[in-house]
C-alpha cells in the first residue's frame, strides 16, 4: 500500500493524482480531522502528530509514505523519515515543485500562497534558493482559502472576491509563476489562472509529486504482490467530510475513523 497522510482531506486531490498514476496499487489515506487546521498549529505539535500517523501507516504495512499537506511537508519531513526509516521512502510535497521551479525560473520572482505555518517556515524559498540562487520568492499567507475551499466555496461570488483580494496583493507583483503551496488550492487552478491570465503560470504540486511516487512505486524491491482495497481513514468522522470527499477526489468515498489518540 501507499500511506497518504494530510490534516484533513484536502490531500485527496495528491490522493487522485496518484491513483491516476498508478491505478491498480492500494492506498490508505489517513486525514487528521481530529486536528485540522495544521496552518495554526506550532511545528512541535505538527511532528507529533505527523510522526504517530507515520507508525501508524508503516504499521499497516505501507511501502511509501506520502505527506500530502504542505504544512506537515514543512514542518515534519524529517521526523516522518525518522519514522519510517532506511526502507520505506517518504515524499513531501513541496521538493518536487521546488526542483521544477529552480530550473525554469532562474533569475525571475516566482510567489507562493500557503497557510500561515508553510509561509512563516520560508520552505520553499529555502528549497529553491538552495538550488537556484537568483530566484526571487515572494510568499504570501493565504490562510481563508482552505476552509473556504472545505466548505465548498470555490466557485461563487464569494471565494472570487477572496482569492481576487489576496491574488492583489503588492507582494505578488512581477511574478512569472504562482506555487499553489496548499493540497487544498488545485480547487481552485483554474480561477487563480484566470486573475492573472497567460501573464503568470500557475504551479500546483500533485502531477509531480504522483509522477514521484509512481517512480518510487516501480522500484520498489520486492516488488509488492498486487491489488487490494483502498483504505480511507480520519482520525474524527462526520458525515460533512465523508461528503465533502467528492470535491477532493472526484467521487465520494466511505471514510473509516481511526482514534489514533484514544
Ligand atoms: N492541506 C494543508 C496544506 O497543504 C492545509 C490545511 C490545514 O491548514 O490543515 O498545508
Amino acid at each position: 500500500m501507499i500511506g497518504i497522510f494530510d490534516s484533513g482531506i484536502g490531500g485527496l486531490t495528491v490522493a487522485n493524482a496518484i491513483r491516476k498514476q498508478l491505478p491498480e496499487v492500494p492506498m490508505m489515506y489517513f486525514g487528521d480531522s481530529a486536528h485540522l487546521p495544521y496552518g495554526d498549529k506550532s511545528p512541535e505539535l505538527i511532528r507529533h502528530y505527523a510522526a504517530r500517523i507515520a507508525h501508524y501507516l508503516v504499521d499497516q504495512g505501507c511501502r511509501i509514505v506520502v505527506i500530502a499537506c504542505n504544512t506537515a511537508s514543512a514542518q515534519a519531513f524529517e521526523t516522518v523519515k525518522d519514522v519510517a526509516g532506511p526502507h520505506i521512502p517518504v515524499v513531501n510535497v513541496i521538493d518536487p515543485v521546488a526542483a521544477e521551479v529552480a530550473v525554469r525560473y532562474k533569475g525571475e520572482k516566482v510567489g507562493v500562497i500557503g497557510t500561515k505555518g508553510t509561509i512563516r517556515s520560508k520552505v520553499y524559498a529555502k528549497r529553491i534558493q538552495k538550488l537556484s540562487p537568483d530566484i526571487r520568492v515572494a510568499s504570501l499567507a493565504t490562510p481563508l482559502l482552505a476552509p473556504m475551499i472545505e466548505e465548498g466555496f470555490f466557485k461563487n461570488d464569494i471565494s472570487q472576491a477572496v482569492i481576487h483580494t489576496y491574488l492583489a496583493k503588492p507582494a505578488l507583483k512581477g511574478i512569472s509563476a504562482l506555487i499553489l503551496g496548499c493540497t487544498h488550492y488545485p480547487l481552485i487552478r483554474k480561477q487563480v489562472q484566470a486573475y492573472f491570465g497567460n501573464q503568470v503560470e500557475v504551479i500546483d504540486s500533485t502531477d509531480t509529486v504522483a509522477e514521484e511516487v509512481a517512480a518510487l512505486y516501480h522500484n520498489l524491491d520486492p516488488q509488492p504482490a498486487g491489488a487490494g482495497e483502498n483504505h480511507f481513514i480520519v482520525s474524527d468522522y462526520t458525515d460533512a467530510f465523508e461528503r465533502s470527499t467528492r470535491i477532493f477526489f472526484k467521487e465520494r468515498v466511505s471514510l473509516e475513523e481511526v482514534r489514533l489518540w484514544d
